[in-house]
């Protein structure tokens, strides 16, 4: 199978968001869509949004979706932020038979850090990287030398007794209404964390604060070098689609 063009599509806690991506150079062919995240998001209802962002496109080609979990060959392990009947589904065989079109599933932070370490903020950079998106959970995927190790999960790292993600994602800040300065101290104590348990040369900022650093950057004190996501939160949607273009072909 030859194609260049893949949807791409990211399954996130709050929106489904979706473009047609360009997977050599990263570009989005077309405005990018959004459809809230159904309640409750389960297989059923995703499918069926998922179906519609497929139609939004009038799209015929191959897709790629990333998901908020653990995800092992098309299977969801994990649901920390979506509906639990998720875990065991094979996803990928769900989206194939509701869209009867090639389909890749790849988890959120995975799929962003790709598109960041291939395209973005981390190309050309050879040293160990760490990718964290930080959003309704905070996602994490780890490369050396461009290759990723998948589905790290270091947003569930245990963290002042509770899950880290619960201590420091964005969805924490709002709902406890931090400023930029208090929540800014609690992520560089959590990414001191991460630096002490596997030091990367690079830590990557994306997700939706990512658009935000200014605001708390001065709040950061790191061995690594702290670099925002050059996609922003578009990384999702473009990296599930370049994740779509290398396994389809393979599968
Ligand atoms: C999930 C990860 C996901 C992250 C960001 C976490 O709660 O366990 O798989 O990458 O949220 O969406």
């Amino acid at each position: 199978m030859n194609f260049k063009e893949v949807l791409g599509i990211d399954f996130g806690g709050s929106g489904i968001k979706g473009a047609p991506v360009d997977t050599k150079s990263g570009k989005l062919l077309d405005e990018r869509h959004r459809i809230p995240t159904p309640d409750p998001s389960s297989p059923k209802q995703v499918a069926k949004a998922i179906k519609e962002l497929v139609k939004h496109f009038k799209w015929e080609g191959p897709v790629g979706c990333g998901f908020p979990a653990v995800v092992q060959n098309g299977v969801v392990r994990t649901a920390a932020n979506i509906d639990k009947s998720w875990i065991n589904t094979d996803a990928r065989k769900l989206l194939k038979d509701t869209l009867k079109l090639p389909v890749w599933i790849i988890n959120d932070a995975d799929a962003a850090g790709l598109a960041e370490v291939r395209l973005g903020a981390g190309a050309g950079f050879k040293g160990a990287i760490v990718v964290l998106t930080i959003g309704t959970g905070i996602g994490s995927s780890l490369f050396i030398k461009g290759k990723l190790y998948p589905n790290t999960e270091l947003g569930h790292v245990e963290f002042k007794g509770m899950d880290a993600e619960v201590y420091a994602s964005d969805a924490t800040r709002k709902k406890e209404n931090l400023d930029w300065e208090a929540w800014g101290k609690r992520l560089n104590e959590y990414l001191s964390h991460i630096e002490f348990l596997c030091w990367p040369e690079m830590i990557i900022l994306g997700g939706g604060a990512s658009k935000k650093l200014d605001l708390f950057k001065d709040q950061l004190n790191l061995k690594a070098k702290i670099v925002p996501a050059k996609f922003l939160n578009e990384a999702g949607i473009i990296g599930a689609a370049m994740a779509a273009k290398v396994n389809i072909k393979k599968h």
